[in-house]
């Protein structure tokens, strides 16, 4: 076992030939406020499940496999997600993780000393050809497996996911004595700012494009005071990178004609606007002849929700395993997996992982960028 600076987690079974390099699967524990049990958590007990279930049966394997528990996969503390993968693939260095602080204002170096975590950041990236393959199971987060009636999703693509931060800076005072002529509500600018979000989403022309405002913080948020300042934080995703832009492109625009209308001070931060992943081929072929070896129909099928794994997949093939989980709910208490679908997920991940642990010295071929289509 061994644990980086920034606290991700490496738990590794040895294989024959330690020199090469390894093969990982693993996810996240953290949450997000009021959410389920199983996001993230299914991917790390059912690695160390697979990894306890094949040496029960005896098998050896050839390259090392190795079980990681990602710190901070969720954007809560820091206002952004991934921040282990991020920083184990060199998409965030060192630099730009010192300046990242909390909603009290604690950096991250501040808060990961104080956890024990006094490693140095330098060393978290993790050095060229460290993983042959890896793979995350993960529950789907959506309706379309349980819809369906397939047990397993193979994964061939991650979503890409962006986020902007807004400060709105308007005028406070009293909510009896300021009329309104007078007024610069910065809450009222935000709720068209949020209405203009959704309808951005909604016009794209697919479905496949979706938007939320998911934060927003008031000031000084008194039922008899003008609200002075807003904070708000929009997460925009799409399948294809050009449209989902697109749509960041209509609310900047948006926030300038609807703050310089209402004389509102403005500020935008665009916190990540991450490129979509694309599975990597010897991974899912690994996957798809898993599933067959365990008679276990499974679909082809797109992430929505990001993932460690789309940052992972910049440093080495990935791919992922999505179970069915009830109502297609999740980011909420009431998310559920049943324990036959996460044994089903956990058997196929483990034949997957014994494969790939035996796979030949070669680097499987870079794939082509990713073009997706409806
Ligand atoms: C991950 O939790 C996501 O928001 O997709
Ligand atoms: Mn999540
Ligand atoms: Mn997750």
């Amino acid at each position: 076992m061994r644990e980086d600076g920034l606290g991700n987690l490496f738990a590794r079974w040895e294989g024959s030939a330690p020199e090469l390099p390894a093969v990982g699967t693993g996810s996240h524990i953290d949450a997000i406020p009021y959410a389920g049990m199983y996001d993230g958590t299914v991917g790390v007990l059912g690695g160390l499940e697979a990894i306890r279930a094949l040496r029960q049966a005896g098998f050896r394997p050839r390259r090392s496999i190795e079980l990681l528990v990602f710190t901070a996969e969720e954007p809560t503390r820091f206002g952004i997600g991934c921040l282990g993968s991020r920083a184990l693939s060199g998409t965030l260095n060192p630099e730009a993780l010192r300046l990242l602080r909390d909603n009290e204002g604690r950096s991250l170096e501040e808060v990961r000393q104080a956890a024990g975590y006094t490693g140095p950041l330098e060393e978290v990236q993790l050095p060229e050809n460290y993983y042959s393959a890896f793979v995350e199971l993960h529950i789907e987060q959506g309706p379309v497996l349980e819809q369906e009636g397939v047990p397993i999703g193979v994964v061939t693509a991650i979503a890409a996911p962006a986020s902007l931060r807004v400060i709105l800076e308007g005028e406070g005072g009293h909510a009896g004595t300021v009329l309104m002529p007078d007024r610069k509500d910065a809450l009222c600018a935000a709720a068209e700012i949020i209405l203009g979000v959704e309808a951005f989403a909604r016009g794209s022309g697919s479905i496949n494009t979706v938007a939320t405002t998911g934060f927003c913080e008031v000031h000084p948020n008194a039922i008899n005071s003008v609200p002075s300042r807003v904070r708000l934080e929009i997460d925009v995703r799409d399948v294809e990178q050009n449209r989902r832009d697109q749509v960041i492109r209509n609310i900047l625009q948006g926030v300038e004609q609807v703050c310089t209308r209402r004389s509102i001070r403005y500020s935008v931060e665009i916190i990540n606007m991450d490129p979509p992943a694309k599975s990597g081929s010897e991974v899912l072929k690994a996957l798809v002849e898993a599933c067959g070896e365990a008679s276990v129909r499974f679909k082809l099928m797109v992430s929505r929700a990001y993932h460690d794994s789309l940052f992972m997949a910049r440093i080495a093939p990935t791919a992922m395993l999505f179970i069915p989980c009830r109502g297609g709910i999740s980011h909420r208490p009431d998310e559920y997996a049943s324990p036959e679908d996460i044994a089903q997920g956990v058997r196929v991940l483990a034949l997957a992982l014994a494969k790939l642990s035996q796979a030949e010295e070669k680097t499987p071929p870079k794939d082509e960028p990713l073009t997706l289509n409806d």
